[in-house]
């Protein structure tokens, strides 16, 4: 089973909207002509307009950092998934673990967001991973089992194609101290059997999973040919065109 690599920036709480223009238009540049993977970036959702608007037929899809787990009400401070795709967002990170971890996200709220996206038509990318203590508890396995199986609880084997997880180690995330290849690579492969424990072997083989963690252009050669790391969710190294393109770049060898 072939997967298209699938390379995604995640700029968290940065960037003004000037700066984010300044950022897309350089990487529209540099990035012209890449192909043999996909690529992403991820704005804040008051940057999206104006990012979507330059990435325009570039290639480069825009995505939103989270999504209400409602299609519309009173829910202040909350954006629907309608409003992603009308401001120009096309996937969604659910359950990243920075919401997990600050924001109290629940495996339920990841479950709830996880079927809107999929029925508004966003491409999901579902974080899992596991904090330092349950590594170092021997509890890695249980985690991940528990958030996947959670995560798509109720979820139509039709609809497995189009999700993307993310294996994303929390020690590992804005740490500077990457996974190993090793590592990345047995988390992620477990995601797949857990998938394929849940619906069938073949339907986890369609399913592309990042690793994430302090990726950088300096260490992406390590996860590009590992069986079940199919790309990478870059948080800190995709604020740059140059080190994000020097990623993209580098999986693609
Ligand atoms: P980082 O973040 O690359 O800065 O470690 C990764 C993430 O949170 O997705």
């Amino acid at each position: 089973m072939s997967r298209t690599p699938f390379i995604a920036g995640n700029w968290k709480m940065n960037l003004t909207i000037p700066e984010a223009r300044e950022l897309v238009s350089a990487l529209k540049e540099k990035l012209s002509g890449v192909n043999g993977i996909d690529y992403a970036v991820i704005p804040s959702f008051v940057c999206i307009p104006a990012v979507s608007e330059i990435l325009e037929g570039a290639g480069i899809m825009v995505g939103a950092q989270n999504m209400a787990d409602h299609k519309s009400g009173a829910y202040t401070g909350e954006s629907s998934p309608d409003m992603l795709k009308s401001a120009g967002a096309n996937l969604v990170v659910l359950g990243h673990s920075e919401r997990r971890g600050y924001y109290g996200e629940t495996d339920e709220n990841v479950n709830a967001k996880l079927k809107l996206a999929l029925e508004c038509g966003l491409l999901p990318i579902v974080c899992v991973g596991e904090v330092l203590e349950e590594r170092e508890k021997g509890l890695l396995k249980s985690v991940l089992r528990r958030q996947v199986t959670k995560a798509l609880d109720g979820i139509e084997k039709e609809h497995l194609p189009r999700i993307v997880f993310a294996y994303e180690p929390v020690w590992a995330i804005g740490t500077g101290r990457n996974a190993t290849g090793e590592d990345a690579q047995e988390g992620c492969s477990f995601i797949r059997k857990v998938i394929g424990e849940l619906y069938h072997p073949s339907r986890a083989d369609e399913i592309r999973i990042q690793y994430g963690g302090s990726v950088k252009a300096t260490n992406i050669t390590e996860y590009r040919t590992l069986p079940d790391v199919d790309g990478a969710l870059v948080g800190g190294a995709s604020l740059k065109a140059d080190d994000f393109t020097a990623i993209i770049k580098g999986w693609l060898g």
